[in-house]
């Protein structure tokens, strides 16, 4: 029953703040599947295997009790209504000349007129951005997806000491300043898909999940050794960017790697394992992705002997 309103007034509020995100659906995982229900609960997260799979299973059972409530009692289905208007005064652009936005400090005025400000998440997708908007020191979670960024500048997030979450997929942008990121203590999560990098910055360490996706980093556009040091690194998405290796060393937090679509034509038999140990296992390492890559999978096959799993790719 609990979860059944939960997930009605979730329903709610996002159906009717119309500024927050398109839910656009991302595939991460091998064995595909939506997310749009598990981003509009759960903004910031991306969703793990079973956390998608016992959202499905809740959100199949609620259902039912759905029609069966609001056609049974007439004042549950009155609260989501109420409920619902509420996000629209938070959002700026609607609040605008109403009276009802209330920034919470000046300086935040201008980003959160244009934008959506939510407690910490900021909210800028498709507002046809140029550039990316100042932020409010204490940011945690930062969407501008679907705008037309074209360059990542050296202060764009400077002293934003609390940012965890970048999120800028579907922009312009193809050059990205070397210190950008430097200086971010939180960060954890960088989504930079379809855009047109050609070079990754300086990475910080406390990263643990990068989308790269759908850009031009080629042949050249990642470092020797970019990913050595981020020892907390767990989803690595470098798929649609005509690769021709694979980045190495791995750190061994790594869960997820990959690396379709590119154009990848070798591997070593010690690209994942170690050939002079033959102990060592890998256990975290359970989704590798190969596949639309000109490589022959075969023609390595000590390569995969450490790992849980079998890469996905071309094996015959
Ligand atoms: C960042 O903070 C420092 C010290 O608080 C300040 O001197 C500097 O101007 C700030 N940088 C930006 C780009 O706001
Ligand atoms: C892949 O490599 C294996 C082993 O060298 C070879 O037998 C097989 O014919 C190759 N497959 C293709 C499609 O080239």
């Amino acid at each position: 029953m609990k979860i059944f309103v939960n997930i009605f007034l979730g329903f709610f509020i996002f159906e009717t703040v119309d500024a927050v995100p398109i839910t656009d659906t991302v595939i991460y995982d091998s064995e595909f599947y939506e997310e749009p229900l598990g981003e509009l609960l759960h903004p910031f997260v991306y969703f793990e295997n079973e956390q998608s799979d016992q959202l499905e299973t809740e959100t199949g059972t609620a259902l039912p009790s759905v029609t069966h409530e609001s056609s049974s009692s007439s004042p549950l289905a009155e609260e989501p209504e109420e409920e619902a208007s509420t996000p629209k005064l938070i959002d700026g652009s609607s609040a605008l000349g109403s009276g009802v936005l209330r920034p919470q400090s000046h300086e935040d005025l201008p980003t959160c007129l244009l934008c959506t400000c939510l407690g910490t998440t900021v909210y800028c997708d498709d507002r046809e951005l140029y550039v990316i908007p100042p932020l409010p020191k204490k940011t945690m979670y930062f969407y501008s997806r679907y705008n037309r960024i074209r360059r990542i500048n050296r202060n764009d997030f400077s002293n934003l000491s609390n940012l965890k979450r970048i999120d800028l997929t579907g922009n312009f942008i193809s050059e990205i300043h070397e210190d950008a990121f430097r200086r971010l203590p939180q960060l954890q999560e960088l989504v930079l898909r379809e855009n047109r990098i050609r070079q990754l910055p300086e990475l910080p360490s406390t990263l643990t999940f990068i989308d790269i996706s759908k850009n031009r980093l080629g042949r050249r556009g990642i470092r020797n050794e970019a990913f050595k040091d981020l020892h907390k690194l767990q989803h690595l998405y470098i798929t649609d960017n005509n690769l021709d290796h694979i980045p190495l060393p791995l750190p061994e937090s790594l869960q997820a790697l990959h690396l379709q679509n590119n154009n990848i034509q070798e591997m070593h038999e010690d690209t994942f394992c170690k050939m002079k140990d033959f102990n060592y296992v890998r256990r975290p390492l359970e989704d590798i992705r190969l596949d639309g890559n000109p490589i022959n999978l075969s023609k390595t096959p000590y390569a995969y002997m450490c790992l849980p799993r079998l890469p996905v790719g071309n094996l015959i």
